[in-house]
């Protein structure tokens, strides 16, 4: 006999407390104190021109990062924002141009591509809940320059087709790497398969100093006008007030610098990824093997699970059962939630960006939209059902959350929750 649901007054199924999902289940502690004091105790926060005994924090782990990702160059930022803004800027994006995005990833994504004063335009997701190859060739245009490909939701896209498109069509690749960290295709590193990869390392993220982000790229020319466009676009070149050495090396920049009170904390954390990564692995294994064969159970596609971070467990279940199926396993104690409500907003599905489809702009005379440079019709077709097929996808899939600190009872406990509610509800 089936046990009474939690929802219905039954016992609950998980009776352990929930883990927070961030910062990496609370993992920041005294390696991040002794970084931090190292910086206040050498009074120097500023990551250019410091005293020469004190190797900059901030060097060290773009040092550390790109050795790990396998990148020639890293650039260490403020946020994925300003690593994406500097990215499109460094691969040459600007007016004129159309620059492909998901249309299921965080607005910040999409925002970046108008604030490089390029018009965004909307891609499909498919059962992988990131970019559709197929809708993405449907998008290119005469005037597509760029691609923003978003490994969402910690798991890889699908980079032999994405890659083959861009390839075929002459197009630059950018990755939004925010939510992956870590991930890998095929085993090599998620960002450095494009142009530029960009990474994030705001609060709700793998690793984490609150704020922060980095870009890595193997192309020194990008390297040089990323340098260059986070840091006012002058001001660290070999030699900060001589000639242009090449055309486009001189331009107006912004000040997207981190700082090494942040490189302090990125080091610490830096340290913690492959932990991280390995418990978000084998808690998401562990579950899901038990979780195989349940009717109207199915899962999101993962183009390489070996190389998914593993943040989430995202199940597909029938539309009209997601939020009974996520509240009832709330109720027995895990955190569950569905992705898609059409009355629920939320800026990471394209529906709810008003920004974009209403073409919001800072000023009144709509520029990028109204650029005489840009030549196409992209923005006359945004509206918040332009991409059915992403909507249609959120509207099946319930997701779980996956603590890297989550013990083996726990991962048992919830996966009894996900059979018993199923069985139930589905
Ligand atoms: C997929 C994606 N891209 C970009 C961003 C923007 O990152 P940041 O907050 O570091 O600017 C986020 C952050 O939430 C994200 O999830």
């Amino acid at each position: 006999m089936t046990e009474k649901l939690a929802i219905e007054g039954g016992p609950k199924a998980k009776t352990t407390p929930n883990i927070p999902m961030y910062p990496g289940g609370l993992e920041i502690g005294e390696e991040e104190k002794r970084q931090v004091l190292e910086v206040l105790e050498r009074k120097y926060l500023f990551r250019y021109y410091g005293p020469e005994q004190y190797p900059s924090k901030v060097a060290e782990f773009e040092q550390a990062f790109a050795k790990k990702m396998g990148s020639k160059h890293c650039l260490a930022v403020n946020s994925c924002t300003s690593a994406l803004i500097s990215a499109l800027v460094a691969v040459g994006v600007g007016p004129g141009d159309e620059v492909i995005v998901n249309g299921y990833t965080f607005f910040a994504s999409c925002a970046a591509i108008v604030a490089a004063k390029a018009i965004p335009v909307i891609c499909e997701i498919d059962d992988t809940l990131t970019m559709d190859p197929e809708d993405l060739e449907k998008k290119i245009t005469p005037h597509t320059k760029a691609v923003v490909c978003v490994h969402m939701r910690g798991a890889p896209s699908d980079m032999d087709r994405i890659v083959a498109i861009c390839k075929k069509h002459n197009l630059k690749l950018i990755e939004d790497v925010a939510q992956a960290c870590g991930g890998s295709y095929n085993g090599k590193m998620l960002g450095t398969f494009g142009d530029v990869g960009c990474f994030s390392f705001q609060y709700h993220k793998i690793i984490t100093a609150g704020e922060g982000g980095a870009c890595i790229t193997n192309d020194d020319k990008y390297y040089d006008r990323l340098m260059g466009y986070h840091d006012t676009a002058a001001c660290w070149r070999p030699d900060r007030f001589g000639d242009e050495r090449y055309e486009g090396e001189l331009f107006c920049g912004v000040n997207y610098r981190m700082s090494e009170l942040t490189g302090a904390v990125m080091l610490a954390q830096f340290g913690r990824l492959d932990k991280l990564l390995n418990g978000m692995r084998t808690a998401k294994k562990r579950i899901k093997d038990q979780v195989q064969g349940i009717k109207g159970l199915g899962f999101r596609r993962i183009t390489d699970e070996a190389g998914d971070t593993a943040i989430a467990l995202v199940m597909i279940v029938d539309p009209s059962k997601a939020k009974p199926f996520a509240e009832a396993l709330q109720a027995e104690g895990v955190s569950a939630g569905g992705v898609f409500d059409k009355g629920v907003p939320d800026w990471h599905i394209y529906s709810h960006w008003k920004h974009i489809i209403e073409k919001k702009t800072p000023t009144a005379e709509g520029c990028p939209y109204t650029c005489p440079h840009y030549k196409g019709d992209a923005p006359d077709h945004y509206s918040s059902d332009m991409c059915p097929k992403t909507t249609e996808m959120l509207s099946h899939c319930v997701a779980v959350d996956i603590p890297a600190q989550l013990t083996m009872d726990d991962c048992d406990m919830i996966a009894k929750a996900i059979r018993k509610v199923a069985e139930a509800v589905l």
